[in-house]
């Protein structure tokens, strides 16, 4: 498989994690609770978001031959990805940090996409 196509998963991994997360975070605002209908079609893609993040992305670590010890800027987007995973518990657990957090899935996100970029 070429890089090329290892990074397409990737990037589509990261639109799947985000719709989901986004979804969770303003049914929240929206003063949401832990129980909903459709609660676990939801996880459900969030959790296909993760892998569709994860695989490809050690993938394309492998493809582009970036070998242990990794660089500051992978060990910071595994950090972030992490966080996307845990963040769901805490937004339908912690209901009162709802705002907080819908900012917080975007701040992991641009952080991610930062590191990518400037490689530090
Ligand atoms: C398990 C964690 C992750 C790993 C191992 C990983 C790995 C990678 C690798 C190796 C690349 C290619 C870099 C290059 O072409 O030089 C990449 C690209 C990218 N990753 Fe990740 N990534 C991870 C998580 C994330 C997360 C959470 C985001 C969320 C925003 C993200 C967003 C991106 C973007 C936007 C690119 C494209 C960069 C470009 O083509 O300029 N990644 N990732």
């Amino acid at each position: 498989m070429s890089p090329q196509f290892y990074l397409i998963l990737h990037l589509v991994g990261v639109i799947v994690l985000f719709y989901a997360l986004g979804g969770l975070a303003l049914h929240v605002v929206n003063g949401g609770t832990r129980e909903f209908p459709k609660r676990r079609w939801m996880m459900i893609i969030h959790g296909i978001g993760m892998m569709l993040v994860f695989i490809p992305g050690f993938g394309l670590l492998a493809k582009l031959e970036i070998t242990w010890p990794w660089p500051f800027w992978v060990w910071g987007k595994l950090v972030a990805w992490l966080c996307l995973g845990l963040i769901t518990r805490v937004i339908l657990k912690k209901t009162e940090w709802a705002n907080i957090l819908f900012f917080v899935v975007l701040a992991l996100g641009a952080w991610a996409v930062l590191l990518v970029e400037l490689k530090p």
